[in-house]
């Protein structure tokens, strides 16, 4: 039986492709990879969690006939996402003598996409990929774009390349399983699209705020396909990230510099992500860029789905130091990306550090005597 799927394409020439979005779509995945796949040898590449809920699951559908299939499972967290790690992928695939038709499957969050897609374009200069991203983030970021690295001691994300994949399974019923928090993480990037983008779609969000949090089958289908399809008409006109698309790290200098001074312990990406966003909607407040009331709307989203939007005082001295070493600083002031109001964003080139250490001194905590 063909369940309903839902389609955004990313277009980008030869490298086009398309993401299939769904509920129980694991099955339907493999029958298409059969028909599109001359070469029937696959590496599936998933961390110990995911692997757990939905591996033998896929590789049941995956290995009928005969077909070779490999597994790759690495540990779950961030640390994963390391050179080593791409090493031991790759020398399995070499073990395996696969060859260059063959295909490479990602079952798992951004950290397994990030990292099997960075295998993906290595192997052999460059083997299939197919993406089955499993946390609300990977399903709505990491997934489309084409962007897969790994981290180096000295940076996240500091070593890689742009290798965009075959297709893209999005499947619904694998978010059952997610943690809230990471749910909630997820929507940070979410609510991130309506204010670069899309004015209606965060009055969409506003509107079903509960909904949304509580992961309703009435709301969550077409969320992720509008974020999908944001994403997709932003990296189609910019996929390498020279201009337009620097608008995707919205809320991502406050919150990276807040990573960071927290040595990536405290915080989920999301959840710096959204203290930043709400950072930038405060300097863009302070420069007279948008009212008050704007603000506080974000703010009252991010409040509703339990997102921070506030740090810790002790923090701020390391941040705002960590922000004059952002990859974004360019001859001493910094850049930004601003609201303007809610659907737009512009890049600001000339920010300085007393403005920006004036907005963050509005994100401390209180702290309230006793
Ligand atoms: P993650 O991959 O670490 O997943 C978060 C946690 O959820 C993990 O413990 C994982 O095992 C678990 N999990 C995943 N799916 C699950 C499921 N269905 N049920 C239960 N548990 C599940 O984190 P993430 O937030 O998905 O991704 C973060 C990574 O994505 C970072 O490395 C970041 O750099 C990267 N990223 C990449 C891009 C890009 O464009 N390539 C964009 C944004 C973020
Ligand atoms: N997540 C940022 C980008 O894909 O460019």
């Amino acid at each position: 039986m063909t369940k309903q799927l839902r389609r955004v394409e990313v277009s980008l020439g030869e490298r086009s492709y398309d993401i299939l979005i769904g509920y129980n779509i694991l099955q339907q995945f493999s029958l298409s990879l059969r028909e599109r796949c001359s070469e029937k040898e696959i590496i599936l590449i998933s961390d110990t969690t995911v692997y757990g809920l939905y591996g033998q699951q896929l590789i049941k559908y995956l290995t009928n006939d005969d077909w070779k299939v490999i597994e790759y499972i690495m540990p779950t967290g961030e640390e994963a996402k390391s050179w080593n790690q791409a090493g031991s992928i790759l020398t399995k695939m070499l073990e395996a003598n696969l060859s260059r038709n063959s295909s490479v499957i990602a079952l798992g969050g951004g950290v397994v996409g990030d990292m099997a897609g960075f295998a993906a374009a290595l192997y052999r200069r460059g083997v299939n990929f197919y993406q089955i991203p499993t946390t609300l983030l990977a399903q709505v970021d990491s997934s489309v774009g084409g962007k897969v690295a790994v981290n180096h001691p000295l940076g996240k994300n500091m070593i890689g390349t742009f290798y965009q994949p075959q297709e893209v399974w999005t499947d619904l019923t694998l978010l059952d399983t997610l943690p809230l928090e990471e749910w909630r993480a997820g929507l940070a990037e979410v609510v991130k699209y309506g204010v670069i983008w899309d004015e209606d779609f965060f009055l969409f969000l506003e509107t079903n705020a509960d909904k949304v949090l509580q992961r309703s089958a009435e709301v969550v289908p077409d969320l992720i396909k509008r974020c999908c399809q944001i994403k997709a008409e932003i990296v189609s006109q910019d996929e390498r990230d020279e201009g337009l698309r620097n608008i995707l790290n919205f809320g991502h200098t406050i919150g990276h510099a807040l990573e960071s001074a927290t040595q990536y312990k405290k915080y989920r990406h999301g959840e710096a992500v959204a203290v930043g966003m709400l950072g930038a909607f405060l300097l863009a407040q302070q420069m007279n860029m948008l009212d008050a009331e704007v603000v506080e709307r974000f703010r009252k989203l991010l409040i509703k789905w339990g997102l921070p939007c506030s740090f810790s005082s002790c923090l701020l001295e390391k941040a705002v130091h960590n922000l004059i070493y952002d990859k974004k600083v360019a001859q001493q002031k910094l850049v930004f990306i601003l609201p303007q109001k809610l659907g737009k964003v512009v890049i600001e080139k000339g920010i300085t550090q007393e403005l920006v250490e004036s907005a963050m001194e509005k994100l401390l905590i209180k702290e309230t005597s006793l």
